[in-house]
């Protein structure tokens, strides 16, 4: 129980920002496959992780990896794990499940066998012969992959994403975790301009303040393994204590974000205010046809519309001509542009994309077009 296997997960093609986000936080010996990142750690990482991971999507804990070929080898693997040490008797349990490449094919049935095995496990070891689930919840995930199943125990509860201050949002929102990510793939620091002119609500550039600020995203919220008697209150206590000792106070950050819908500028100031970053950024109505850069050097990170309205194509013509004018001889501004439109690099004439990179916005799946600029003389 000192060592526990802790695993991260999240959307596909952020693995890489994940996991030097676990390097800044002190770990260094990681295994990173398709959507996860693999590392051990203690108790008390499990606060630390869940509160201050910006791009990944849950922490779990994982209890057992053993073959599975049928259900009497699932069963005994799960009744082979001391459910008793994590669950207390009143425990509300739940079981998800995914299968890929593997006999057990029927993910419903593999659900079911690991419940009963926990439930039978649960009864045995603590002498109980009903479970009135009516405590802590507890969610355990059984993934079979090429006839393997793992166990693992989720300590996030709703995913990483959900950072509580985004109550406002236009209809196509990015996620929080992939705009935290959008932010740490470009060379944009704390002492330069970062502009979002299409910021909808704001989620780019209040991402980017609570970095700058080097505020915890998950301090707003609260997380399934805080009501588990093995995670105490005082470890949890502690790493939110520590976490609000490290923010920065507000000042000297240079961020900007306009959107053509006055609507959309309340709601994204309004998400600024929730998430505590509303002196940070300045907001303002403003159509990308009237974009000036006051500035010789900066960061752009977008998430224009892409290209698809009430199911049907849209044109985005005049919104790329309007932007490729106002970016074209800015040769000092970094350029970084998310969107499932295939048609927008070659609209944007100022070079060809440096970087191309495939993300996920939900099930999405868009490009990250990334153009770097020249960099600002040093002072
Ligand atoms: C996909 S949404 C951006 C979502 C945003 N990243 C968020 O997380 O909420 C695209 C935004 O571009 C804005 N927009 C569309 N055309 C524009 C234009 N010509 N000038 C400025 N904003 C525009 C829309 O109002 C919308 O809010």
């Amino acid at each position: 129980m000192n060592w526990l296997d802790l695993v991260v997960t999240c959307a596909f093609g952020l693995e890489a920002v994940v996991r030097q986000e676990l390097e800044a936080l002190g770990f260094a010996e990681t295994r990173v496959s398709d959507g996860r990142v693999e590392f051990r750690g203690a108790r008390k990482d499990v606060p630390l992780l869940n509160l201050w991971l910006r791009s990944a999507d849950r922490v779990l804990i994982k209890l057992a990896e053993f073959p599975a070929i049928d259900f009497d080898q699932l069963y005994d693997g799960t009744a082979a794990v001391s459910w008793e040490t994590w669950l207390p008797a009143d425990a509300k349990m739940t079981v998800d499940g995914k299968s890929v490449r593997s006999i057990l094919a029927s993910v419903r049935s593999c659900q079911s066998i690991v419940k009963k095995a926990m439930v039978e496990r649960l009864k045995e070891r603590l002498g109980v012969g009903l479970l009135p689930e009516t405590g802590a919840e507890f969610t355990v995930l059984v993934s079979l992959l090429n006839d393997t199943a793992q166990l693992t125990l989720d300590t996030t509860g709703p995913g990483l994403n959900k950072r509580g201050y985004r109550m406002d949002s236009g209809d196509a929102p990015l996620r929080e975790t992939l705009a935290a990510a959008l932010v740490q793939l470009t060379f944009w620091e704390r002492e330069r301009v970062l502009l979002d002119p299409m910021c909808g609500s704001g989620t780019i550039l209040v991402e980017a303040a609570m970095i700058a600020r080097n505020m915890a995203p998950g301090l707003a919220r609260t997380f399934a393994s805080e009501r588990w008697p093995l995670m105490e209150a005082a470890l949890w206590a502690e790493a939110r204590a520590a976490a609000r000792t490290a923010m920065l106070p507000s000042g000297g950050l240079k961020i900007t974000g306009s959107d053509m819908d006055p609507r959309m500028v309340e709601a994204a100031r309004a998400n600024a205010k929730r998430a505590g970053v509303q002196e940070d950024i300045v907001f303002e109505c403003r159509n990308v046809t009237d974009l000036k850069l006051s500035s010789p050097y900066g960061v752009l990170v977008t998430n224009p519309p892409y290209g698809i309205k009430l199911g049907r194509p849209e044109d985005l013509s005049s919104l790329y001509a309007a932007f490729d004018r106002a970016l074209k001889h800015m040769k000092g501004w970094s350029v970084y542009v998310i969107t499932a439109d295939k048609k927008f690099p070659d609209a944007f004439t100022r070079a060809k994309p440096d970087r191309i990179r495939k993300l996920f916005n939900g099930t999405i799946e868009a490009s990250y077009y990334q153009y770097y600029g020249e960099r600002p003389p040093r002072d």
